[in-house]
C-alpha cells in the first residue's frame, strides 16, 4: 500500500501505536503536555542530532508525534509503545540491542545510533484521522 489512514481517537493520551507503511513500523504517539513540555525545554546543544521539537510535529498538532519506529543505528524496533515499557532515561523509546535511547520527540538522546527516529511523510485528513504517505 502506498499510504495508510490511521484513526487516532483510539489512542489515549500517553500511549502510542504502530502502523504498517511500505513495510515498515510506524510510530503514532499521543503525548502528554508534559512529554511536550519536556521535549521542548531541551537545549539544542544537548542533541546528538539537534532538531526542535516543533520541526518534528505540525503546527497545532503537538500532541501527535509520527515517525518511523526503526532505530538509526542497525535498524532494531525500539520498546516504548506502553507507558509501562522501558523507555529509556529521557521518556521516549528505548532499543534494546545496543541500549540506544529517544525522547518524546524521538531524538536520539543516547547512542549508538547517530540519527533522529525519522518523519514519514504524512498529513491529517481530519482532527482525527492521518494519512501516512
Ligand atoms: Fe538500536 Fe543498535 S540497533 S542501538
Amino acid at each position: 500500500l502506498a499510504s495508510t489512514e490511521v484513526e487516532l481517537a483510539p489512542i489515549a493520551e500517553g500511549q502510542a501505536i504502530t502502523a504498517m507503511w511500505r513495510g515498515k513500523p510506524v510510530f503514532v504517539r499521543h503525548r502528554t503536555a508534559k512529554e511536550i513540555e519536556e521535549a521542548r525545554a531541551v537545549p539544542q546543544n544537548r542533541l546528538i542530532d539537534p532538531a526542535t521539537d516543533q520541526s518534528r510535529v505540525k503546527p497545532g498538532k503537538d500532541q501527535w508525534l509520527v515517525v518511523i519506529g526503526i532505530c538509526t543505528h542497525l535498524g532494531c524496533v525500539p520498546l516504548g509503545q506502553k507507558p509501562t515499557d522501558n523507555r529509556g532515561e529521557y521518556g521516549g523509546w528505548f532499543c534494546p540491542c545496543h541500549g540506544s535511547q529517544y525522547d518524546t520527540s524521538g531524538r536520539v538522546r543516547h547512542g549508538p545510533a547517530p540519527a533522529n527516529l525519522a518523519l514519514p511523510d504524512y498529513a491529517f485528513t481530519s482532527d482525527t484521522k492521518i494519512r501516512i504517505g
